[in-house]
């Protein structure tokens, strides 16, 4: 085929196809304009979660006539002028192709007046060519309609996630621009309805409760230290605060909100060895550099960044961070000695472990009554020995050698006479030829699991009502997955209800949980929802296996012999009694046979 030149309409559908991924785009796109434009008001109105209608007013300059006309072609900026300008950026936009871009894939209009004029300017475009233009009334500021997002590039479109989805990206772009932006106002309205609302204010720490809510803002951390051309503000949560996903990040650089790893990663490493193993840590950071120093022209979207001594810059966040949770006697201070002697060996660790006096380290069993137990089982009949699975962790197997799985087989389920309780976490118990180890957090989780999953497939899980209903401030995203959930909620007995804007209040929970729990448990389920989007049959899997781990007993919880026996026998009738609902073993064999060769009875 013979080269030829492309026409301005594919060149600006490829441009856009760059820039333009999705409805949220859009909306970051346009509030980087209106915040470039020095606007303290940015009402963002969506319709269809973005896909029908984006409308984003402003309150900001404004453009003349002759600006706004030159406003959507491409490479057209008022931000910079020459190639040195991109070394010393200090606005969100710089590439003049954004409304270029969005024009081109979308029903667009543009409302515009500066200060200066008396009337306003509008600007009606589709799919690029400007179809009609003139003076129409307006208040000083600009608005941008789009509409039809992608209407003439249907492959584009076709990629377009869920309606929940694409939202939840939307709210995710406004919450992170008004979480860096406190003197701006912001509002989000979706289809009419409001889903965020974040009034101006001096105190970030009132803009970050608007926005997550008070109780979770009250909490956290604040951070504030410079060097030498470096600066880092913001807020940091408490270790135990941290939470299973890593939605409430946010990192910005010079007032833009970056992805970067090696930022982050320093975030993480200030807190050193105080977050548990996927527990992620919540931050509202802003760091502030010299913009001669960054180098943002790296990709379309503008979210990436290079920076100059980026060594020395992590390596202030991760001190600026350590510093702020040892200030508040989060971190312990370490005896260096001791560290390295605890690190180099697991079992001292272990040996720390502190064994109260215990009625329950030695049981009475009745001496009659074990005689039946074992004498119902007949020589023929022997307990099964398999080893591990190959699908186990690589945790247990490595320490299977004087261990035994039982069959996956609940017929098989081994006589047991339970001799007692050890390390307050382990039931132990005689069986013919060998004995049992019996993990009781896992085999009780086992017991729990298939109850409470029995009772929701019949539609009854047992609640309880909360008297006074426990309040919980949202933020936006977490507000719409109550709303979007409230019914699959119901079903497992959290009744949820809207209390006015992002609050709600939780009226009933399972009766598994305690007072105390609940709250906590809501939260994390919703967090889980987040994190795993729409699959209903998963979350009722995953909501139910929380409830069992909540409601079964804990390791280190003494328990009195009736109380194992209970759960041994619950454990018996279970479908699946020789692992909990997360795959661990409930309970190991170590065999007369393995005994008597480690005391050197047998060869
Ligand atoms: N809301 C607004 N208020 C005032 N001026 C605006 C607004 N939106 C856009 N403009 C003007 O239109 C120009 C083009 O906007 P556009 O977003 O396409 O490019 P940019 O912001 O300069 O760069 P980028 O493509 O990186 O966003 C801007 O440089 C600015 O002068
Ligand atoms: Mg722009």
């Amino acid at each position: 085929m013979p080269i030829h030149l492309l026409t301005e309409d594919v060149i600006n559908k490829i441009a856009a196809g760059e820039v333009i991924e999705r409805p949220a785009s859009v909306v970051k796109e346009l509030i980087e304009n209106s915040i470039d434009a020095n606007a303290t008001r940015i009402l963002v109105e969506i319709e269809s979660s973005g896909k029908e209608r984006i409308c984003i007013t402003d309150n900001g300059e404004g453009m003349s006539e002759q600006d706004a006309r030159k406003s959507i072609l491409r490479h057209a900026t008022s931000k910079i002028t020459s190639a040195d300008d991109l070394f010393s950026i200090n606005t969100l936009g710089f590439r003049g192709e954004a409304l270029a871009s969005i024009a081109a894939v979308s029903h667009f209009s543009l409302l515009t007046k500066p200060a200066a004029s008396l009337a306003g300017f509008n600007l009606i475009i589709e799919g690029g060519a400007i179809i009609s233009s003139g003076i129409a009334a307006a208040e000083q500021g600009t608005v941008i309609e789009v509409r039809d997002i992608f209407y003439n590039t249907p492959a584009r479109k076709k990629f377009l996630k869920t309606d929940a989805v694409e939202l939840r990206h939307i709210i995710d772009v406004v919450t992170h621009y008004a979480l860096i932006n406190p003197h701006i106002s912001f509002r989000l309205l979706h289809n009419s309805h409001e889903l965020l609302k974040s009034p101006s204010t001096s105190e970030w720490r009132s803009n970050i409760a608007s926005l997550y809510g008070i109780d979770l803002a009250r909490e956290l951390l604040e951070i504030q230290a410079t060097e030498e051309g470096i600066s880092l503000q913001g807020f940091i949560c408490k270790p135990y605060h941290a939470r299973n996903d890593k939605h409430q990040q946010a990192f910005f650089v010079n007032t833009r909100w970056i992805k970067n790893h090696d930022l982050v990663k320093a975030v993480y490493d200030g807190y050193h060895s105080l977050l548990f193993v996927n527990r992620h840590p919540l931050f509202v950071l802003h760091l502030q550099l010299d913009p001669t120093k960054i180098d943002v022209n790296v990709h379309p979207h503008k979210s990436e960044i290079r920076i100059e001594q980026k060594e020395r810059i992590c390596e202030f966040i991760r001190k600026t961070v350590h510093d702020c949770l040892q200030q508040h006697q989060l971190l312990p201070s370490v005896n260096l000695q001791m560290e390295q002697q605890t690190s180099s060996s697991v079992s001292s660790k272990r040996s720390t472990y502190r064994f109260e006096p215990s009625t329950q380290t030695v049981l009475h069993v009745k001496e009659a009554a074990a005689a039946s137990y074992l004498s119902d089982m007949t020589p023929e009949t022997p307990v099964p020995q398999f080893s591990l699975p190959p699908s186990s962790s690589p945790s247990f197997s490595s320490t299977s050698s004087s261990f035994s799985y039982p069959a996956p087989s609940p017929s098989t389920f081994p006589e047991l006479r339970l001799l007692g309780q050890i390390h307050k976490t382990f039931f132990v118990a005689e069986t013919h030829g060998g004995v049992f180890f019996i993990d009781q957090h896992a085999a009780h989780e086992r017991v729990m699991y298939e109850q409470l999953m029995a009772q929701l497939n019949q539609g009854n899980i047992e609640t309880q009502e909360l008297l006074k209903g426990e309040i919980l401030d949202l933020t936006p995203v977490e507000a719409v997955l109550c709303r979007d959930f409230q019914t699959q909620f119901e079903e497992m007995g959290f009744r949820v209800e809207n209390f006015g804007g992002q609050s709600f209040i939780l009226k009933t929970s399972p009766a598994v949980f305690g007072r105390q729990q609940v709250r906590s448990m809501f939260m994390e389920i919703l967090h889980a929802i987040e994190d795993n989007k729409n699959k209903v049959h998963e979350l009722r899997e995953l909501i139910i296996t929380r409830m069992a781990c909540r409601a079964a007993v804990m390791a280190g919880e003494e328990l009195t012999s009736a109380r194992m026996e209970k759960i041994l026998a619950q454990l018996r009738e279970t479908q699946l009694p020789y692992t909990c609902p997360h795959g661990r073993p409930t309970l190991l064999k170590t065999t007369a046979d393995e005994l008597e060769k480690k005391f050197k009875r047998k060869g």
